[in-house]
């Protein structure tokens, strides 16, 4: 929960906003951001980091939020903006974002994808594989354009979070394997390649950390990458993107730090190391996304069925579920909730909040202290921003929620409430069926 989340005369408010009259007005499901939590985000990075440290740039994980109204914001705010595919780039170019300022990763881009980025010129492309170094340096070859790449390298570090949201292990499916045999070829080759312009490495060791060991063994594995190229090549790396990953409070039990705890930590195991071999000190960058948008992501439902399990368990069970929110479903990921229409009134048990969707895995909460609820309560599910409407689903053909953006006493609808007819819109009936 937020800290513009209030309670007053018995009633939650984000911002200035009433919760149920956003539910009212909205319908639920509904996700709803506050616009000033999202901004402090924005500031504390500007702080703590892009000021406290020359050469640093900062680029928001647009995976974990996406929408044009959200684009303009990182806009406005001067970040960078990371991309993983040609939908978040269109996202992102129909919203005039400045594609110098873009960052395109994935695992497994396609030649569309890449074409794409080259004719846009987008600033920076993370080549995650060989084939890729091959495929964008004959794109790049064919459009006689300049592209500045990194390299996504698998630092082999194991970090403090859910196996599936870990991704710097040397078994990960992400980035070029350190072996000798890989990394070296791939980085002459990169430094060859007439049309690519090789800036350095990226790395990205996992989402929802909140320990900077991590991070700092990444860097000091990249670093000894950086000075290996040096002497090896005689080539200076001028990049070092240190990815995401910087943890958010769900529940009482995280314990998040400052964005500077992280980036004082890998800045100065960079100066230091710098200095030390004589090379030169790269720009650093970060991506965060949930570090911006999770804490400021509320969702509202209604409630419906209660089921009683005598002596076993209580089911509260919401108009939405795993369609707007998959991550308890995916990863176990924990949340907290209160009832909005009653949020001081003394629990009576703890109930399992679940969804409505044909699964039983579809549960929102368990262990989940509430009042007595009854159908018609409106319950609000907090630090649900990143990955949650970006993740959303069709499954049981749920509608996707409409998004709100509040700030003050002022709400915007960013993205409106899909309807019946938005999910059919694109099937076909072959002539022999109609
Ligand atoms: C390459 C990369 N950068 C940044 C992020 C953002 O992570 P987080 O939202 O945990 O900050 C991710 C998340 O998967 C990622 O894969």
């Amino acid at each position: 929960m937020h800290q513009h989340i209030t309670i007053k005369d018995q009633q939650l408010f984000i911002e200035g906003c009433n919760a149920l009259t956003l539910a009212k007005t909205y319908k639920t499901p509904l996700y709803v951001l506050s616009e000033t939590t999202i901004r402090e985000k924005f500031r504390e990075i500007r702080t703590q980091f892009l000021e406290r440290h020359p050469n640093t740039i900062a680029a928001y994980a647009s995976k974990a939020f996406l929408t044009t109204a959200f684009v303009k914001l990182v806009a406005q705010e001067g970040f960078y903006m990371d991309v993983v595919s040609g939908g978040e780039l269109f996202t992102a170019l129909n919203a005039q974002f400045p594609m110098e300022r873009v960052i395109f990763h994935g695992n497994n881009k396609s030649k569309e994808e890449l074409e794409m980025a080259v004719v846009n010129k987008v600033g920076r492309i993370v080549v995650d594989n060989t084939t890729e170094l091959e495929i964008l340096a004959s794109i790049a070859e064919q459009h006689q354009t300049q592209m500045n790449i990194l390299f996504r390298i698998t630092p082999g570090v194991s970090s403090s979070t859910h196996d599936y949201i870990a991704t710097g292990k040397k078994d990960s499916k992400f980035g070029i394997s350190l072996d000798d045999f890989v990394i070296m070829p791939a980085i002459e080759d990169a430094i060859k390649a007439p049309f690519l312009n090789f800036l350095g490495f990226h790395f990205h060791v996992g989402s929802q950390i909140f320990d900077h060991n991590s991070h700092v063994m990444a860097t000091q594995i990249a670093l000894d990458l950086i000075k290996r190229v040096k002497t090896t090549y005689n080539y200076d790396i001028t990049e070092l993107n240190t990815g995401g990953g910087f943890g958010i409070k769900y529940t009482d039990t995280c314990t998040p730090q400052t964005i500077g705890y992280f980036t004082d930590a890998i800045v100065d195991t960079i100066d230091q190391y710098c200095e030390a071999n004589h090379l030169v000190r790269p720009r650093i960058c970060i991506e965060p996304g949930r570090f911006i948008v999770g804490e400021a992501g509320t969702t509202l439902y209604t409630i419906g069925a209660v089921k009683e399990i005598k002596d076993l368990k209580t089911y509260v069970a919401v108009d939405g579920g795993m369609t707007d929110n998959i991550r308890p479903a995916l990863y176990q990921a924990k949340y907290s909730a209160l009832l909005a229409n009653r949020p001081l009134e003394e629990t009576a048990g703890e109930v399992t909040l679940c969804g409505k969707c044909c699964e039983s895995g579809d549960l929102l909460v368990e262990h989940l202290p509430l009042p007595k609820a009854v159908a018609g309560d409106v319950v609000a599910v907090f630090s649900t921003g990143a990955y949650n409407y970006s993740m959303a689903s069709h499954y049981n053909k749920h509608v996707i929620p409409a998004v709100v953006l509040v700030s003050g006493e002022k709400a915007y609808e960013i993205v409106e409430r899909e309807t019946y007819a938005d999910l059919i819109k694109h099937d076909v009936v072959p002539p022999h069926l109609k």
